[in-house]
């Protein structure tokens, strides 16, 4: 058999295996032996992408917005590199990978009482702020860090609408201007912290973590939330160590549900059949999805008779960063026609969700689920909620080892296959929108402060 030892390191690299400068030919031999064996599986990965190209070029048709490079490159969920400074002795990201100009959910209303001392300390987009509410209850959002010695203000005390740090006991007014220094009559023009626009709305907080005069509130997300008189929403929260490309790239691609989801969502694996009908806006995509005849899903299939089908409707609203809104309904299959329909209705439902991204290898994930007042019954929505609790679970047990292998080996060349067209879509519009933030920034500096 003659070999071709390039193409066996070749292939040995592709798979991530070692490969020494070994001058002997018994060890290349070795090595084309092992990348012999893998061939057959490499060659069909090779065929793959172009299955998902033309998939791509199909759905950019009726869309229009994609260019051909939005296919996903190599490093399609890659995280960006981050390098150890010299210069400040710690890790700085290579690259912005947060939209700043964006509103970010900072948690529920409910966890921000008007306790003596309540403070909630956050990481958004890699930023530490700190939130407390004002005597008229209004929310005030401030950077997580004192500009004397950089103590958390979060450790600090509340006191009526200012917040006083408790190392030197500077104090702060919700503006963020220092308005008292212990011991000192004069107050630096530097002592202040930033402050941040915050709104709550649909009973969750959002702030904006961009330029404060681009803080349109109209850009925040439509939700319905467990103040709605007719929704019976129930609310949640997990913590997931994975980077928030990877939640986008998962709740833009519900077919993971048959797989990820078989124990609580499952139960049918129609949902690898699933081609979403995808709209895009500036700064999101709609996804309409219909399954038909379909079993009941895995956690409430002792509700109905075992042999009891159902249509499906998803409507998802996913909007930057990421934000997942989905109104759901379930018919008795059969009933229902696409549109406003008036098929027999099983089961009216909003689930809304907010990932906010930390940093770059976590993010806290606010979500909630419930019944229409209307399909509601006692304990439903409580079911609901117990079934979302534990998919979640099973996703952030997906992401996090994800996370961790793609941490370990950021160059590997992965595969693409057809189910990433709607990942790709939103990570596209991501990078987009980093790009152009990235741009306007440069723009935005002086040519004197350059120099
Ligand atoms: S660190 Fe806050 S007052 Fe000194
Ligand atoms: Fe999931």
């Amino acid at each position: 058999m003659r070999i071709d030892h390039r193409a066996a390191v070749r292939q040995r690299k592709h798979h991530g295996l070692p490969v020494t400068a070994d001058p002997f030919r018994r060890r290349l031999r070795s090595a084309a032996v092992s990348a012999a064996a893998a061939a057959p599986a490499c060659r069909a990965m090779r065929r793959a992408p172009r299955d998902t190209e033309a998939v791509f070029r199909r759905d950019n048709k009726s869309t229009g917005l994609l260019p051909r490079s939005a296919l996903s490159s190599p490093n399609f969920y890659r995280v960006p590199a981050r390098r150890h400074s010299q210069e400040c002795n710690h890790w700085v990201q290579e690259a912005i990978i947060f939209v700043k100009n964006a509103w970010y959910c900072a948690g529920w209303d409910h966890e921000l009482s008007q306790g003596k001392t309540a403070v909630l300390s956050r990481r958004i987009a890699g930023e530490s702020v700190v939130l407390y509410r004002k005597l008229d209850g209004a929310v005030v959002a401030l950077e997580d860090r004192c500009p004397h010695r950089q103590a958390a203000l979060s450790l600090g005390r509340k006191e009526g609408d200012s917040l006083r740090c408790m190392y030197h006991g500077m104090k702060f007014g919700p503006d963020g201007q220092c308005n008292e220094i212990p011991g000192q009559t004069t107050i630096p023009e530097r002592a202040c912290v930033r402050a941040f626009p915050v709104v709550e709305k649909d009973n969750w907080i959002w702030v904006w973590m961009g330029d404060a005069v681009k803080a349109d509130p109209a850009l925040i997300c439509f939700s319905v939330g467990p103040g709605d008189a007719g929704w019976n929403i129930k609310t949640s929260q997990v913590h997931v160590k994975t980077n928030y490309r990877l939640e986008i790239a998962n709740l833009m691609d519900l077919t993971h549900i048959a797989w990820v989801h078989d124990a609580t969502f499952g139960g049918t694996r129609e949902y690898e059949l699933v081609r979403p009908r995808m709209t895009m806006r500036p700064r999101g995509i709609d996804s309409d999805i219909w399954l038909r005849n379909v079993p009941v899903t895995r956690f409430a299939q002792h509700l109905f008779p075992p042999d009891m089908r159902f249509d499906l409707h998803f409507d998802v609203q996913f909007s930057v960063p990421c934000n997942f809104v989905l109104h759901f309904k379930v018919y008795v299959a059969g009933t229902a026609t696409e549109g406003p329909s008036d098929g027999q209705l099983v089961l009216d439902s909003y689930s809304c969700q907010a990932v906010t991204p930390c940093d770059a290898d976590s993010v806290q994930y606010y979500y909630s689920w419930g019944a229409s007042r209307a399909t509601d019954s006692p304990g439903l929505s409580d079911l609901l909620k117990e079934a979302i609790d534990a998919a979640f679970l099973e996703d952030k047990l997906t992401l996090e080892a994800q996370h961790r292998n793609i941490s370990e080996k950021p160059d590997f060349k992965t595969i693409d296959i057809v189910h990433d067209a709607g990942p790709g879509k939103m990570l596209w519009l991501l990078d987009k929108m980093l790009k152009e933030e990235a741009a306007a920034e440069k723009r935005a500096i002086p040519i004197a402060a350059t120099v």
